[in-house]
């Protein structure tokens, strides 16, 4: 039984879009309304209660600004709530598969960060992510981390739907050029999670082989420019993206300049397949044309 926490949210409704490829899982899909991951009392009687073999914690604090002036809330979701995850999953013997972030590199390195490249976040929401990987993994060593980045679907709060909005209602819209990552189709990372548990449960690959730090994002390179560009270009939105720099557009927190993600790791150990992120985009705008 597959437990998706913080499960209405972006990558949290992918899972359970998903789940019905899945018919010999059983999924419980749990809201903060229905899971409150900073209620130890909650998770406890919830893991005694249902036992789940898998944990996919897709609970988090994201507001990344907000972070800046909420530091106790977003540490008390993104780190203690962690923790209670990964202890529940110790008493009861479940897996834990939590996620993390591109923000946690801050270095300025022109090439693809590795997972053992040196860290240092550098505002509150990239803090309380780094230390709630290191939290997850002191207390449970086997839990596998994902660090992602620049997440979309094709619902939620993200940067492709703010794009289109703003694009339709003004037809020209700044985008920051200065900073480089690669955004990460949410359907496409639940995907590939799906398909590291299935080959922990057929017998693939071993349980410990999860264990640790992994990156994953889209395949390829962009600016939050190109990004834009490329959604008003699929979308067919009549909108000019004008690149700036981050200093003409301040934010609270500041945001990684380069923070693309090398997922050989990944790749390699789980033979994955990991689309570009063009392709993907396609995907989300242009579903009718991928069916
Ligand atoms: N979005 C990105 O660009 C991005 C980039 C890199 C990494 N990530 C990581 O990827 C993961 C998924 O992100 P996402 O984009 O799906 O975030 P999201 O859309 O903001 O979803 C997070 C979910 O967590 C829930 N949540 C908050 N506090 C909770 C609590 N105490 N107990 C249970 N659930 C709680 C929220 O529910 P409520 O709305 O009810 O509070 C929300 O539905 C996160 O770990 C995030 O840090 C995201």
């Amino acid at each position: 039984m597959i437990l998706v926490t913080g499960a209405n949210g972006q990558l949290g409704r992918c899972f359970r879009q998903l789940a019905e490829k899945y018919p010999e899982w059983t999924f419980f899909a749990e809201g903060s309304d229905t899971l409150d991951i900073t209620d130890e009392t909650a998770v406890e009687a919830y893991f005694s209660g249902h036992k789940p073999g898998w944990v996919v914690n897709c609970a988090a604090y994201t507001a990344v600004d907000k972070a800046e002036s909420e530091a106790e809330k977003a540490a008390l979701i993104n780190v203690t709530g962690v923790q209670h995850l990964a202890r529940a999953c110790a008493r009861h013997g479940a897996l834990l598969i939590h996620f993390s972030s591109d923000y946690v590199y801050h270095g300025n390195q022109g090439t693809a960060f590795s997972e053992t490249d040196p860290v240092s976040p550098a505002g509150v929401y990239a803090r309380t992510k780094l230390a709630g990987e290191k939290a997850a993994l002191e207390i449970l060593p086997g839990t596998m981390i994902i660090r992602t980045s620049w997440v979309y679907a094709r619902e939620g709060h993200n940067f492709v739907n703010t794009m289109l909005r703003l694009g339709r209602e003004r037809g020209h819209v700044r985008v920051v050029a200065d900073q480089i990552g690669t955004p990460t189709y949410a359907p496409d990372l639940a995907t590939a999670v799906l398909e590291i548990i299935g080959q922990v449960e057929n017998g693939i690959k071993k349980p410990e082989e999860l264990a640790g730090t992994w990156n994953y994002s889209s395949e390829g390179v962009a600016s939050w420019y190109d990004f834009a560009h490329a959604i008003f270009e699929t979308a067919g939105v009549q909108a000019v993206a004008e690149p700036i720099e981050s200093s003409e557009y301040p934010t609270p927190a500041k945001r990684p300049p380069f923070s693309v993600l090398n997922k050989s790791r990944i790749r390699k150990q789980f033979g994955l397949h990991i689309p570009h992120w063009r392709d993907s985009l396609k995907v989300c705008l242009l579903p009718e044309s991928h069916t």
